[in-house]
């Protein structure tokens, strides 16, 4: 693949957008309210924000619901067949409500668009799409919306370019905790995987832009903060200096933000020196989401992931070293092509070995484009479907057992809400990322609170305050 450089949005580009806002804004027949629907992961989640804080700035109000919005954004996600199915299959469940609202414009953004030739097949087919536009290409919404209001035909914008735009506008969906992206794009090229192709080459946001928003969001009251990027561990790559994601770590947590997570890392790209920083770092959560994908070594080479078995294990034994008791978590795949039974198995003990206190667990999804897609022997369905059952029942026999540890212990949850299960109780997050439930009100969401675990309930723990 060619050399590629990112591409840093100038404020002079920025400042056009925001003029373009400005004229959307005087409309008069501009769209009144959105509202932005979201798929696929944390990244796509805060790109939602963005959105939102672009819209927000053009005069416009949110929407609760999709269908009493004049103006719908769906932001998709392409990993897996079934993302894609299911935004398209909202998308065109919409033609109906346009029908009662003709004022109604939508528009299709995200990684699925970004793929190639796609945002085109999606116009032919879907003929009451107004706007398509590519992830690399957020930053533009003032002037694409503009463009959609004074235009009969869709518009349709897909860079393939690396773009970095700081300073955009967001309007957070929590205030208490917040997203901070701290790199883009991804070059690790995982067999399997379409993140390199939709989101572009690695980039890093220089240092100092990113411990600036760190400042804002605690000057605003912010009590964690979660760093977003797709391999956050080669953060600092292409940028000038002593930077690496350890770096980093040190920096933010120097500011005093209560809270600092992050996610996702690559084992191939956990240093020492991470590893380190994890132990001494006060405000750095006790927790750690490492993909394995697969528990056999000839699959993770055909994964192209660069990493063991062994390798990965011992990566585990020192970041248990060096804290005691952290909170683990993991993805892992079944059914990549050609995996046999035998493989399978190390799948499932490397679950056990390890005892994570959650799993993500997939199905393999050929993707176009990608070079797992083309390998031979891909497997049935049936066997798939049987593996993952397997699969889901050795993790939750293994979470059963690593969650025990917290009984007894005492933990801090950031309250994030009422419980579902009763108005005398609220739940939120422990600092090891294990789910919580304890006695509470209204007036403690936002807040973190101490309690003792007393109970293990399904996925969660239950706790009592401690005064
Ligand atoms: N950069 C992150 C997130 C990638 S997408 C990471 O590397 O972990 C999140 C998860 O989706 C991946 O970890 C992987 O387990 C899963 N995934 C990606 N491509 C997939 C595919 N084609 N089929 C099934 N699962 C996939
Ligand atoms: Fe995809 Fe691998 Fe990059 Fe994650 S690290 S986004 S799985 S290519
Ligand atoms: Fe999906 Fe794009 Fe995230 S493909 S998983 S929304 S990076």
């Amino acid at each position: 693949m060619a050399e590629r450089k990112p591409v840093h949005i100038t404020a002079e580009e920025l400042a056009e957008q925001r003029r373009y806002a400005a004229m959307v804004s005087a409309m008069a027949e501009r769209p009144a309210s959105y509202h932005v629907v979201t798929y696929g992961c944390q990244m796509n989640a805060h790109d939602s924000e963005k959105l939102a804080g672009m819209l927000r700035d053009m005069g416009m109000t949110e929407a609760p619901d999709r269908t009493e919005a004049d103006f719908v954004i769906f932001n998709t996600c392409c990993v897996r067949d079934n993302a894609e199915r299911r935004a398209l299959g909202n998308v065109t469940w919409l033609k109906e409500i346009r029908k009662k609202n003709p004022k109604l414009i939508i528009a299709v953004c995200g990684c699925m668009i970004q793929q190639p030739g796609m945002a085109e097949k999606i116009l032919k087919q879907y003929k009451f799409v107004d706007l398509a536009f590519g992830t690399s290409n957020l930053y533009k919404l003032p002037e694409l919306l503009y463009q959609t209001l004074n235009s009969d035909r869709a518009v349709v914008v897909v860079e393939d370019e690396d773009t970095i735009a700081e300073d955009l506008p967001i309007k957070r969906l929590r205030n208490d905790a917040a997203y901070i992206t701290i790199m883009y794009g991804c070059d690790n090229f995982c067999s399997y995987c379409i993140v390199p192709y939709v989101r572009g080459r690695e980039r890093s946001r220089e240092m100092e832009a990113i411990l600036q928003e760190a400042r804002e969001l605690k000057a605003s009251g912010v009590k964690e903060i979660m760093l977003l990027g797709q391999n956050v561990n080669s953060y600092g790559k292409g940028l000038e200096g002593d930077v690496s994601f350890a770096r980093l770590l040190r920096e933010l947590d120097a500011i005093g933000i209560e809270r600092i997570r992050f996610m996702t890392s690559h084992p191939k790209d956990l240093s020492d020196e991470l590893i380190r920083a994890m132990g001494e770092c006060k405000h750095v959560l006790p927790q750690f989401h490492l993909p394995v994908q697969h528990g056999n070594d000839g699959v993770l080479r055909r994964m192209n992931h660069r990493y063991t078995r062994e390798q990965y294990l011992d990566k585990v034994r020192k970041l248990r070293q060096a804290v005691p008791g952290i909170g683990l978590t993991t993805d892992i795949i079944v059914g990549f092509p050609g995996e046999t039974e035998e493989q399978f198995q190390d799948t499932l003990s490397i679950v056990q070995e390890v005892g994570y206190d959650s799993a993500f667990t997939f199905i393999y999804s050929p993707r176009t484009g990608t070079v797992a897609a083309d390998m031979p022997d891909q497997i049935p369905e049936d066997v798939a479907t049987d593996r993952i059952k397997r699969l889901i029942a050795a993790q939750e026999e293994g979470q059963r057992k690593a969650m025990s540890r917290f009984i007894g212990m005492e933990e801090e949850v950031l309250v994030e809400g009422l419980s579902r299960r009763s108005s005398k109780q609220v739940s939120g997050h422990g600092k090891h990322g294990v789910g919580i439930t304890l006695p509470g009100t209204e007036d403690d969401i936002g807040k973190i609170i101490r309690v003792r675990v007393t109970a293990m309930k399904n996925n969660t723990l239950m706790a009592e305050r401690i005064e």
